[in-house]
């Protein structure tokens, strides 16, 4: 298990100065190309929160690949959480700050009969972006149980900003 882990975890390509420059970008690509790493990672960030949720929820656009695989994996359902101006009739929207720029993310009114939320996404960095799929969860009237990101950048201090954060791997 844990040599599956650090064959996942180096699957993640690095790569300076993207978007802009000065960050160092973390493309986990080549990792969820890779069966057995995607599956070994999925399965590392559902255990700490199994039999804990409803509903998992994932954000535009690599959060909903691994919220995707994760409800096939539990046989909840997911429910995508979208950049502004996707969706047609949007519930909710928050807006944010990111390491790079600004978004605002909107959500469907689907969480009826769904209490608990459990978020996914690939990375947590500055935090900005979990911290408002928080509030949209909750001003839909539903709890995040928790959040789940394959990748921690931790000198970002994200952590301080969010509820309970599962990372798989943190650098
Ligand atoms: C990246 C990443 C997270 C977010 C993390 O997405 O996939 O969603 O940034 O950063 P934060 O913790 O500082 O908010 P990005 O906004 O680049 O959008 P994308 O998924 O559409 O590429
Ligand atoms: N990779 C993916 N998403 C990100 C990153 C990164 O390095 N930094 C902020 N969001």
């Amino acid at each position: 298990q844990n040599e599956a882990l650090a064959r996942a975890e180096s699957l993640i390509a690095l790569t300076p100065d993207y978007p802009e420059p000065g960050v160092l970008f973390r493309d986990v690509s080549p990792m969820l190309a890779d069966g057995p790493a995607l599956r070994t990672v999925v399965e590392a960030m559902v255990a700490p929160y199994e039999g804990t949720f409803d509903i998992v929820a994932g954000i535009e656009a690599r959060g909903f690949l691994l919220a995707g695989f994760a409800a096939a994996l539990t046989g909840v359902g997911m429910m995508p959480i979208r950049k502004a101006g996707k969706l047609p009739r949007p519930a909710a929207a928050v807006s944010y700050a990111l390491e790079y720029g600004t978004a605002t993310i909107e959500a469907p009114g689907v969480l009826e009969g769904h209490e608990r939320v459990l978020l996914f996404d690939d990375v947590l960095a500055t935090g900005g972006t979990l911290a408002a799929a928080e509030s949209l969860i909750a001003d839909l009237g539903a709890t995040v149980i928790g959040s789940a990101v394959i990748l921690e950048l931790e000198g970002l201090g994200g952590r301080a900003h969010v509820g309970d954060v599962h990372a798989v791997f943190t650098v």
